[in-house]
């Protein structure tokens, strides 16, 4: 069957803890549909990086709120479609993908993240992304708030030990240079930040299917978000 046309497209949101594997099981999904990818998490680490690059963040870890709401219309996000079905992000214009993966960004990106100016600008931005449905968005609130009404809606779980063992994995695939404890850490605070803050915070909508996947294998994830999607579609008029 093909998926893409055997419906009308429709919006799939995926949320859930830091390095849960959210972004990975999202991509291709899309891929394997045929529907657009948006890394919602790209956005706001490609708004860190920008805070930092203009003066805009403290030795202490705090952000100038203030400065940043009011440069959010000068920040322009897009994404560039790579070869292999990947995609690297742009921050006015200019590739940023391997910078905003790297620690320093993670360690500022969930207090950009808590200030409402900045997620009432990306929000905007991805609901427009949005507008024609055929996405697949992965985040933190896109089920709650970006998206509440998306006909399938994921909340995805695991441990705190699972989750950066496998981020730990991946940034020293990349040559990171990090250890178990800071990467253990950096998942941890992150998850504390994205939990409390005023300001649309990580929760899992009353609707939303919820998937553990601390003992899954990617490929049986990967069937399982499948499955789910076919399901979604199956019932729809
Ligand atoms: O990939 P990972 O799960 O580590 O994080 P990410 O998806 O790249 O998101 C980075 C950070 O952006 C999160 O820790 C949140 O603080 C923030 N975020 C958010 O607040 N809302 C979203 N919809 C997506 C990300």
């Amino acid at each position: 069957m093909n998926h893409t046309t055997a419906t009308s497209p429709i919006i799939v949101a995926i949320d859930g803890y830091s390095s849960s594997g959210k972004s990975t099981m999202a991509r291709r999904l899309a891929a394997e549909i045929g529907y657009r990818y948006i890394d919602s998490g790209a956005m706001y680490r490609a708004t860190a990086l920008y805070a930092m690059r203009h003066g805009m963040t403290r030795p202490d870890g705090t952000v100038d709120a203030r400065a940043l709401t009011a440069a959010m219309p000068q920040i322009h996000i897009d994404f560039r479609p790579e070869p292999g079905g990947t995609q690297h992000t742009l921050l006015n214009g200019e590739d940023v993908e391997d910078e905003i993966r790297s620690m320093a960004v993670s360690s500022i990106v969930s207090p950009v993240a808590a200030i409402p100016g900045v997620r009432h600008a990306l929000t905007a931005m991805q609901q427009s992304l949005g507008r024609d449905k055929g996405i697949v968005m992965d985040g933190r609130d896109i089920g709650t708030t970006v998206f509440p009404d998306a006909e399938l809606k994921v909340f995805v779980k695991a441990s705190a030990q699972t989750r950066a063992q496998r981020r730990l994995t991946e940034l020293l695939a990349k040559g990171v240079s990090t250890n178990f404890e800071e990467v253990l850490a950096n998942v941890v605070s992150r998850d504390h930040i994205d939990e409390t803050r005023e300001e649309s915070p990580l929760r899992c909508a009353a609707d939303a299917i919820v998937l553990d996947n601390s003992t899954m294998t990617a490929p049986e994830q990967d069937r399982w978000l499948m499955d789910q999607f076919l399901k979604t579609a199956a019932e729809r008029p």
